[in-house]
């Protein structure tokens, strides 16, 4: 059974630079509520209660976040702006943080694998909280009820144009059931006359431990990062790992446009 959920979030955030000069990209927020806790409420709803997040320098305020603010709740006790902390109370009653720091960021590889002592010999979910998900059922939701039925590492995947295949992990495999691949192989970043597939992997992972070991023995790839598709690689070669093409619908809030279509279609559901 999957109880815990990783959040890799010590990145620099260069693209929403000067935005993310002092504040944590995952802190930005998709109209009032900070990419990560969208993240960590999609895994609330996974029934992942026990949250590691993986920070980094300047990134205090997420730690603030999942916190009670006294100062906050005395100022605005008994008036109408008291139901505008409902969600995030809900949030820090039901699931337990602990943090640990990456202090070099040699990429999403080394950041999973600096969240080891917060995940131990348990398999767990990874969600990068800027592939923003919405539209239905969460993402993990789905995945952790694949995972009880495989128990075997899995990544969400999506169709992505051709073109773009430059900008992600890609994998290759064999569709077992509709929408469902047993992977094969994967590579990160290749140009588009290069991928196998235009199978793109997005920021929702559910990993067994061994993959630990695995990304230990894994050799710095592109721009000496240490990337998690290069160990997930490795660990299709020993053992199944399954691609699923998730249902609902993703932004990619790590980008500006991905983020201003975002925040213009939450904007557009709330005012329905
Ligand atoms: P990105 O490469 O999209 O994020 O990493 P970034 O580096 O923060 O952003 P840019 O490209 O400079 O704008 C994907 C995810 O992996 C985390 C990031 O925080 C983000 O959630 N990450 C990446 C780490 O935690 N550590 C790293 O060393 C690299």
């Amino acid at each position: 059974m999957i109880t815990k959920c990783l959040f890799p979030a010590a990145g620099y955030g260069t693209r929403f630079l000067p935005a993310t000069k002092a504040m944590p990209k995952e802190m930005m927020p998709i109209v009032n509520k900070p990419l990560i806790q969208y993240g960590v409420e999609e895994a609330i709803e996974a029934g992942l209660t026990d949250i590691g997040v993986v920070s980094g320098r300047g990134k205090r305020a997420i730690e603030d976040h999942f916190d009670i603010s006294y100062e906050l709740e005395h100022q605005i006790a008994g008036t109408s702006k008291e139901i505008l902390l409902d969600d995030i109370r809900d949030v820090i009653n039901q699931c337990t943080f602990s943090y640990t720091r990456q202090v070099e960021m040699k990429g999403l590889g080394h950041a999973i694998l600096t969240g080891e002592p917060l995940i131990g010999d348990n398999p767990f979910a990874v969600l990068l909280a800027d592939d923003f998900c919405t539209n239905g059922t969460g993402v993990l939701k789905q995945m952790v009820s694949l995972f009880n039925e495989y128990q075997c590492s899995i990544v969400a995947i999506e169709e992505v144009p051709r073109d773009q295949t430059q900008n992600y992990g890609v994998i290759e495999g064999t569709e077992i059931q509709g929408g469902l691949f047993k992977i094969s192989g994967m590579v990160e970043k290749p140009a588009p006359e290069d991928a196998p597939t235009n199978l793109a992997i997005i920021g929702r992972y559910i990993l067994t431990p061994d993959i630990f070991d695995i990304i230990r023995n894994v050799a710095p790839g592109a721009g000496g990062e240490i990337q998690i598709t290069d160990a997930i690689n490795e660990q299709c070669k020993k053992r199944m790992v399954l691609g699923y093409k998730f249902k609902g619908r993703r932004f990619d809030c790590g980008s500006l446009v991905g983020f201003v279509e975002a925040t213009n279609y939450v904007y557009g559901e709330m005012n329905k």
